[in-house]
């Protein structure tokens, strides 16, 4: 069993060290396990939220894009894309909306944080409050139930959204999911080992704080920023504290247990603080300088970032495509046609309960799937100009007529008149493959 991952990075801002630390570099490690299916996405509708700069939202995406992949992010084995490449996404945001109470959005720590800052200032409550952040953790739930994820990492500001997706999740499989489990219920992973890193002045990095260390800056913007690292007036010469030093603690992030036991010594040997920066910026510089390096040459060719990225967005959408087209089923979004189709296939004694669902691509072509009596997809059709030709192939299928189907590899295809109608999905193996072909030839058996 692979283990969906899934988690977004608003774009708003400039990668720092402690993103990387506390969720660059932990995620990275993560996607390269061998039973890790992991989806990584840049949340840039939910950076609109936030910021209203369209310059600044645009190079922010640029940035972090560039920053996953410098730090060895294979996205051949991951799927990276930004959230707004996927239309699927805000489709299913709507579907959610109409299931999601507003008394749990009510509830949302966001929300109610701009709500009392309001009413502190004795201004309207919902003053500046856009529709955005009110439904913020809806779009979120959309982002984590398109693909079924297993488990979100977060930060622990973001337990909640993944609650609330788990929520809403349930509520629509309750209602819609006629006893099927349409949506995985997700869990958020909060890595309790990982680091938070301290910023310069010894609070939490982060940008509200404007004490962070840039990630790849040039190697004397790192400089000059651990320069600025508050420490304690012990001179040199003098044993410094390294459990009560946030210098210390920065370089424990990065260093070899052999490496830390080493600069502990030295610093309750006396080792001066210019000397122990020194040593911070080598340490960081070693760890950072190839990746920089990386980062540059892709920040230097946006366009093939985006091909890279529209790449991830086409690759999401193979599994996101379908599944909305069987959400959309589900809560009565349906094509005319397949009514047709089903009040014929009902006469057969409901075709052993297979039904045929015609959707429309995201080019604009016609497609339908066959879906065994489980809703295992069997069959996804080829794309058709306009929907009369595929409702034509679909019923053609159904007449009873004998059936060409071919193996192809793992899997089969069916033709008709000496052209491939669909193909299915691949199987786990040959078994697997024949079995689907025994319920395709079942679903699509003349009636008596
Ligand atoms: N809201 C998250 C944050 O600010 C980003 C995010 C958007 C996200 N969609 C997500 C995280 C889905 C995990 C899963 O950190």
């Amino acid at each position: 069993m692979t283990t969906r991952i899934l988690t977004g990075i608003t774009t708003t801002g400039t990668p720092h060290l402690g993103n990387y630390a506390g969720a660059i570099r932990p995620a990275i490690v993560a996607s390269r396990a061998a039973d890790a299916d992991s989806f990584y996405f840049l949340a840039d509708y939910h950076a609109l939220i936030k910021c209203d700069d369209p310059a600044r939202i645009q190079r922010s995406r640029l940035e972090i894009a560039a920053t996953w992949l410098a730090c060895g992010l294979d996205v051949n084995k991951a799927t990276f894309y930004r959230q707004s490449d996927i239309p699927e996404i805000p489709e299913l945001c709507w579907l959610l909306t109409c299931v999601a109470g507003k008394g749990l959005l009510n509830r949302a720590h966001a929300y109610k944080a701009s709500v009392d800052k309001n009413i502190e200032q004795g201004e309207d409550p919902d003053a500046g409050i856009t529709m955005g952040l009110f439904s913020y953790p809806v779009l979120m739930a959309a982002d984590i139930l398109m693909f079924n994820a297993h488990k979100v990492p977060v930060g622990r500001d973001q337990i909640q959204h993944v609650e609330m997706a788990r929520d809403i999740g349930q509520r629509f499989n309750h209602l819609f999911g006629q006893g099927r489990e349409l949506f995985t219920l997700p869990e958020a992973v909060i890595e309790e080992e990982v680091a938070t890193l301290p910023g310069l002045d010894g609070r939490k990095m982060s940008k509200s704080y404007d004490n962070t260390i840039p990630l790849f800056g040039s190697a004397k913007q790192l400089k000059d920023a651990i320069a600025r690292i508050v420490t304690d007036s012990r001179l040199p010469g003098e044993a410094k504290d390294p459990d009560n030093s946030h210098l210390f603690t920065l370089f424990q992030a990065f260093a070899t247990p052999a490496q830390q036991a080493e600069f502990r010594a030295e610093l309750l040997a006396g080792l001066a603080w210019g000397e122990a920066k020194q040593r911070l910026f080598q340490l960081l510089d070693n760890e950072l300088g190839e990746a920089r390096e990386r980062y540059h040459a892709l920040i230097e060719r946006p366009a093939d970032l985006e091909d890279i990225l529209l790449e991830g967005a086409a690759k999401a959408r193979k599994t996101a495509t379908p599944f909305l087209g069987e959400l959309r089923e589900a809560v009565g979004l349906r094509s005319f046609r397949s009514q047709a189709q089903s009040g014929e296939a009902g006469k057969k004694k409901a075709a052993k309960s297979a039904r045929f669902v015609s959707f429309r691509d995201e080019d604009g072509s016609f497609r339908f799937r066959l879906l065994d009596a489980a809703g295992e997809q069997l069959l996804l059709s080829r794309s058709f100009a306009d929907g009369k030709a595929a409702g034509q192939a679909s019923k053609r299928l159904q007449s009873g007529e004998a059936l060409d189907v071919r193996e192809q590899g793992e899997g089969f295809g069916l033709w008709l008149d000496g052209e491939l109608v669909g193909e299915s999905p691949a199987f786990a193996d040959a078994a697997a493959r024949d079995a689907g072909i025994a319920r395709l030839r079942e679903a699509l058996a003349p009636q008596e």
